[in-house]
């Protein structure tokens, strides 16, 4: 699948076997950044890389800061490539944030192959370009647009992430399914026990046909002035749950409660039936693991942590909500969302998912 970009046209391969590896290692002037998790499971992939074209990194929040790429760029400077460098990052969007970020400033741009090696990283983050780091108490608050020149995903590395991890990737393959409408949905009932077994095939197809979804955003709308805003529905609930939790719960599981409250206050609203939310509950509830009493914050926390979210523009609340539905799902950017409804959606998620569990 082709990307266009303004910067450059990119790549996004499934690849079936082992072989793309084989190729990577033939590239000359090349520089690993992988995390170190993945680089301990899948040894025998990595082993002919020598140790100075090699960085292993821990993928953890703590990490994904500027101290961190800049001893990336400095181990970069060490290899006689210079400009002609090639840095391939293998990992999950954390690395991607990183090495993103490093392949853009170093030398004013290098190029940049990506591996992801999560769901997350694979069905949604690997495209679209951006590059986050966090600084001090702000989550992604340094930034760029750089996409790769090219990405490999491998779905078979999937079987080992845990659980945590691999639903929480679902949660966005999910978003961008019910998003679609209701062929998407749709889709997705019939799937997600399949998705549930990671089974392969499944999982392919759900990866190319998120990433199709989601290029239509990032094509028409690169550096998120407009219709790529579309792609935070949920988000803003998603952001405030990650923030409220300490980073607890991971982001595509934050997600999947957002958008559970999220289709709560277009139910509340009348743009969304009944009948389309309970479906996506059900959906939704498949994938969410959570210990419920993280969630149990004062109103006034989760305002702070939905104001201080970067996307919120003023004092009034903004989300994207679905806003009707039928063939496709038709969202909007609302701007007046009130903290009686934020309150309403989260006593909501909390009933229900106390009574699953
Ligand atoms: N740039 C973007 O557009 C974008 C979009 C969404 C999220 N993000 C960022 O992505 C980060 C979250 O990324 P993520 O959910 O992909 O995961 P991650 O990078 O945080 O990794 C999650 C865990 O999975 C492990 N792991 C990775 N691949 C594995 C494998 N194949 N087998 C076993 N374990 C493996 C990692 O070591 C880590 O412990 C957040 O920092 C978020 O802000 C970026
Ligand atoms: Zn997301």
């Amino acid at each position: 699948m082709k990307i266009q970009s303004s910067l450059k046209e990119y790549e996004v391969t499934i690849e079936k076997d082992e072989t793309f590896f084989v190729k990577l290692r033939e590239m000359s002037n090349t520089f690993y950044v992988i995390d170190r998790k993945v680089f301990d499971l899948y040894r025998e992939l990595f082993s002919e890389i020598p140790e100075e074209q090699l960085y292993l990194l821990e993928a953890t929040e703590e990490n994904k800061v500027i101290e961190t790429a800049l001893t990336i760029c400095e181990k970069i400077t060490e290899i006689p490539a210079k400009r002609n460098a090639t840095l391939i990052s293998v990992g999950g969007g954390i690395i991607q944030d990183i090495t993103g970020f490093v392949a853009n400033v170093m030398y004013r741009g290098i190029r940049w192959i990506f591996v992801p090696t999560t769901l997350l990283a694979a069905c949604d983050s690997c495209i679209g370009g951006k590059t986050s780091l966090n600084y001090k108490k702000f989550k992604n608050l340094l930034g760029t647009f750089y996409p790769p020149e090219a990405i490999h995903v491998y779905t078979t590395m999937f079987r080992t992430l845990t659980d945590r991890d691999y639903k929480s990737g679902l949660g966005e393959v999910i978003k961008f399914n019910i998003m679609a409408g209701i062929d998407g949905l749709e889709n997705m009932e019939g799937s997600i026990g399949k998705l549930l077994d990671r089974a392969p095939e499944t999982i392919d197809r759900f990866v190319a046909s998120s990433l199709a979804y989601k290029r239509r955003f990032i094509e028409a709308d690169e550096f998120d002035r407009g219709e790529r805003i579309k792609l935070n529905f949920a988000h803003t609930f998603g952001h405030a749950i990650e923030a409220v939790t300490d980073y607890v719960i991971p982001h595509g599981t934050a997600v999947a409660i957002g958008m559970i409250m999220a289709n709560h206050i277009s139910g509340e609203r009348e743009y969304l039936s009944q009948d389309i939310i309970k479906r996506s509950e059900k959906v939704l509830l498949q994938v969410i693991d959570i210990e419920l009493p993280l969630l149990n914050r004062s109103i006034d926390e989760y305002m702070r942590a939905i104001r201080k979210d970067k996307k919120q523009e003023s004092d009034s609340l903004t989300a994207v909500l679905i806003t009707s539905y039928g063939d496709h799902g038709e969202l909007s950017v609302m701007h007046d969302i009130t903290q009686n409804e934020i309150q309403s959606a989260i006593n909501y998620f909390v009933k229900l998912y106390g009574e699953k569990v």
